[in-house]
């Protein structure tokens, strides 16, 4: 059930901690890619508003980090390691969650990587490790999942797209990720279809968001082109419509409005929730404040 009257003060309550804005008591969600990053604020807002929480992230210690912290929050919570490219790790995967006696109701496939890489300089290694991550990584679990909420009619699926997979964007340098994430948005379509009526399938396709992946990019970028990567990471900047980077918890809050009953007829989507992008800041154009 939304708690209406936590959507209305969406502040603080309980001496300061702020209302979760949605009621996901019931529910167990499974963030892939949760150990940093945009994956650990989801899964933070998820357990927030209530959900139980499996944390899966290729690296061992920052899942389990991340799902410590949750469970010091009084919510449950489940490391689940794994590199989510693999059959036999996504099968492990289901079965600690079976052990645990946790139902997978909240799905979202956010683990991910990325490279500033020309076409002509990326190897076929670099290739496929982006589509087995992302576009693969979605497919598994998916495959693993998705059974079980058709079988339970209920099921909320979040994939994370980028606003690169739309037209127009100014995407150089990013073949391998631009395609992975136009075959997560894909994907997600045909999931829709075939996962409906009781399980929505959606993406969401974050712009720039400072995090460790950004992070590297502006590193690559930087040295590729001769430049500081502080000056690379002020070019991206500029550019940007609402003046800065996005922070993990706007990515995470769009992710738990896709999970919440606010959202119960919105499937086959990609909410693009990009500052603007591709729209830029024009080179002649003056900022009025
Ligand atoms: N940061 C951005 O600007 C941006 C923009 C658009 C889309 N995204 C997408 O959002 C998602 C999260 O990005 P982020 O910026 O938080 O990245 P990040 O690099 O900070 O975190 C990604 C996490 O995924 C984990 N991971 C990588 N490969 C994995 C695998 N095979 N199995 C399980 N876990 C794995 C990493 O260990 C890491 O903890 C990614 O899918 C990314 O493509 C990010």
């Amino acid at each position: 059930m939304l708690s209406l009257a936590a959507v209305e003060t969406g502040n603080s309550r309980h001496g300061g901690e702020p209302a979760p804005p949605f009621d996901l008591r019931g529910h167990t969600a499974l963030v892939t890619g949760a150990g940093r990053g945009i994956g650990r604020a989801a899964a933070g807002l998820l357990a927030r508003c209530g959900a139980a929480v499996v944390v899966n992230d290729l690296c061992e210690h920052q899942a389990e980090n991340a799902a410590a912290e949750i469970a010091e929050s009084g919510r449950p919570s489940l490391a689940a390691p794994a590199d989510v490219s693999t059959v036999c790790d996504v099968e492990r995967v289901q079965q600690t969650v079976a052990e645990a006696g946790f139902e997978i109701d909240l799905l979202v496939n956010n683990a991910g990587i990325s490279a500033y890489r020309p076409i002509l300089e990326c190897s076929e290694q670099e290739w496929d490790r982006h589509v087995d991550v992302m576009a693969k990584g979605t497919f598994l679990m998916i495959r693993a999942f998705a059974p079980g909420m058709v079988a339970r009619r209920f099921g909320r699926i979040v994939n994370l797209g980028s606003y690169v997979a739309q037209r127009n964007c100014a995407t150089a340098n990013f073949g391998p990720y631009c395609a992975a994430k136009s075959a997560v948005v894909g994907l997600t379509e045909v999931a829709a279809q075939e996962l409906a009526p009781h399980v929505t399938v959606n993406a969401v396709g974050p712009g720039d968001v400072a995090t460790d992946m950004m992070q590297r990019e502006w590193e690559q970028e930087g040295h590729l082109r001769g430049m500081d990567p502080g000056a690379v990471r002020q070019e991206y900047r500029d550019r940007l419509l609402l003046g800065d980077f996005e922070h993990p918890d706007d990515i995470a809050g769009a992710i738990a409005f896709l999970c919440s009953p606010l959202a119960s007829h919105i499937t086959g989507s990609h909410l693009i929730i990009s500052g603007g992008l591709p729209h830029t800041v024009a080179p002649t154009q003056s900022r009025l404040n």
